[in-house]
């Protein structure tokens, strides 16, 4: 079904002018860009976004992660978006990603590891909401 995921080009990414070449990774798979605009998260605002990873050890560095750089969050729609987007992402540790996805060929680390994507159909309309009015949506 044609579906919406949330991404993010993450502050490692746009540190190293990576977001020309990420975005043609994601629109080489047919999912579309169909909102984008560039963020400087406050640490509220991360924190709350990363809310369910709150007890894990990785927390605190996650958000200062997060907000030490602009982050570049986008919404893809698509077939299977939400799948299809963490197939071009990879493993969450650029270390046991595939050759050819994204944290494969650009991140620097498990943390700093270029892209975030929605990880359910559900959780992407909340992660959508979040960032986007429906307005900002255009296909
Ligand atoms: P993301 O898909 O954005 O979701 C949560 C993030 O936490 C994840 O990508 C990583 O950037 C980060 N993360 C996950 N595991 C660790 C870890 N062990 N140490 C540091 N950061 C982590």
């Amino acid at each position: 079904a044609i579906q919406r995921t949330l991404s993010i080009l993450k502050p490692d990414a746009t540190r190293r002018n990576l977001t020309g070449k990420i975005n043609a990774v994601i629109e080489g798979t047919g999912l579309k860009i169909v909102a984008q605009k560039r963020l400087q998260l406050t640490q509220a605002q991360a924190e709350a976004f990363y809310a369910v990873h709150k007890e894990r050890p990785f927390f605190g560095e996650l958000v200062s992660f997060m907000i030490s750089g602009p982050v570049v969050v986008q919404v893809l729609e698509g077939e299977d978006a939400v799948q299809k987007n963490r197939d071009i992402m990879g493993a969450t540790n650029p270390k046991d990603a595939a050759p050819h996805t994204v944290r494969a060929q650009f991140a620097e680390s498990i943390e700093a590891n270029s892209v975030h994507g929605s990880d359910s159909a559900e959780n992407a309309v909340n992660e959508i909401k979040f960032f986007f009015a429906e307005i900002e949506i255009n296909a």
